[in-house]
């Protein structure tokens, strides 16, 4: 049994989307816990009536980030992890916290990297003109947003788009592309082999 811990900080539809496919599909994994950066994120109601432990680590309690990601550290490891899900958690995090868990800690980003890291990636797109967009799961390095790719998914942008039109299609391609990367690395199949993304082929 792998122990995965998710970290949201609002909506948390990923986080849904990884615990219904644990559960729909027996993964030999359990969500050992839910953990936010806001005691208001919406993710934690869905969690709790899952019966999922919940936790709230709040950025604003801290003076510096080193303090917040040490209480954040400590939080985590108390669930003693095999893997760290970043799902939608919007902090940056220090140097220090992500080397802890290299190789061991996933994110998922709503562009296809290394085009559009950081923030309003789908008005970044729709800026830029491009034709296709979509989302990446990857390692999480302290290089922000610029880990070791795991999986991708594209969608097209179509004329008539809005942010929140593009928003929705990603969003549909995340919810399948980030539980297919967990359960290869529950699995044994993913893993980072000096810094590079190495995924078994087990068909
Ligand atoms: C997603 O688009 C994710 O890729 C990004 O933040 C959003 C979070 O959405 N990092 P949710 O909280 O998973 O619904």
């Amino acid at each position: 049994m792998k122990n995965i811990v998710i970290l949201i900080s609002g909506r948390g539809s990923n986080m849904q989307a990884v615990v219904e496919a644990a559960a729909a599909e027996g993964w030999p994994a359990r969500i050992a816990a839910v953990i936010s950066n806001r005691a208001d994120a919406a993710g934690l109601e869905f969690a709790r009536a899952h019966g999922i432990p919940t936790a709230v680590v709040a950025s604003k309690g801290y003076a510096t980030r080193d303090a917040f990601d040490a209480a954040l550290q400590l939080a985590i490891d108390g669930f003693e992890p095999d893997l760290v899900v970043l799902a939608g958690f919007l902090r940056i995090l220090t140097a220090q916290l992500v080397d802890h868990y290299v190789g061991r800690m996933l994110n998922i980003h709503p562009s296809l990297l290394p085009s559009f890291p950081g923030l309003a990636t789908h008005r970044q797109a729709l800026a830029a003109g491009v034709k296709v967009h979509g989302a990446s799961v990857h390692f999480v390095t302290a290089d922000l947003d610029h880990g070791p790719i795991v999986a991708q998914s594209a969608v097209p942008v179509l004329a008539d788009d809005t942010e929140e039109t593009l928003a929705l299609r990603v969003l549909e391609q995340e919810h399948l592309i980030y539980p297919r990367a967990i359960a290869w690395f529950v699995e044994g199949r993913l893993n980072l082999d000096k810094g590079i993304t190495n995924l078994k082929d087990m068909t």
